[in-house]
């Protein structure tokens, strides 16, 4: 059995990208997705480089069909995250759509059981936010936005996590049990091969 990986989409969003980026930093075997909007994002924000020092395999939004997401039907994965998660993104997945290559993967997920663990930045009706060059500015999510993440928290597989503490605790008991159905794998394997 070949270990499964871990896939991660970035939206375009300012709010706890640096974050997100930070906790992808520390992450092994990743392949990073980006939104046509996360990849303007990020190179607004002067994030290209954080980026590219996470080491981890880049896809971008460049096909209609949204062909990387085949690869959820090949068992690549273990786990989708989803962090920064735009009004926009959230909106689309919370009802459905499967229009851009995030909110495919969110799709393919739910439709190959595989889990996913989502950071909306709509997490209460006041935030502060953080803007291009390194400044903060108040946002105020609208009833719909805080609705749509309501609608999300009910979908199966889903963890709609309110924090980067709890981001960060999510993958690392995903992790864990995706370590030991590896190590169980593994075992399995080798007696097989005793016998
Ligand atoms: C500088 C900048 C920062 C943005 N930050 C956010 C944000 O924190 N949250 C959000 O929902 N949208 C944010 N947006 C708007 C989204 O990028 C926009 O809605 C886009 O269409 C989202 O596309 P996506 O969901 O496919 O990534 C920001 C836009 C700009 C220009």
């Amino acid at each position: 059995m070949k270990a499964q990986r871990l896939a991660w989409a970035i939206t375009g969003s300012g709010h706890y990208l640096r974050e997100s980026l930070a906790i992808l930093q520390t992450l092994q075997d990743v392949d990073v997705y980006l939104s046509r909007a996360a990849a303007e994002i990020i190179q607004q924000y002067g994030f290209q480089a954080q980026l590219e020092a996470t080491g981890h395999k880049v896809y971008q939004d460049k096909t209609a069909s949204s062909v990387p997401v085949e690869r959820f039907y090949e068992g690549v994965y273990h786990t989708l995250v989803v962090s920064p998660a735009t009004s926009n993104t959230i909106a689309k997945m919370a009802y459905g759509f499967s229009d851009s290559l995030v909110t495919n993967l969110f799709a393919q997920a739910g439709k190959t059981r595989v889990h996913s663990i989502v950071f909306a930045c709509d997490t209460a009706p006041e935030l502060e936010s953080e803007a291009p060059r390194d400044h903060m500015v108040k946002v105020y999510p609208r009833h719909i936005d805080l609705h749509n993440v309501g609608l999300l928290k009910q979908f199966a597989d889903t963890d709609v996590v309110e924090d980067m503490d709890a981001l960060q605790d999510a993958i690392m008991q995903r992790l864990a049990g995706v370590h030991a159905v590896h190590l169980h794998a593994g075992v399995e394997v080798s007696e097989q091969q005793a016998v």
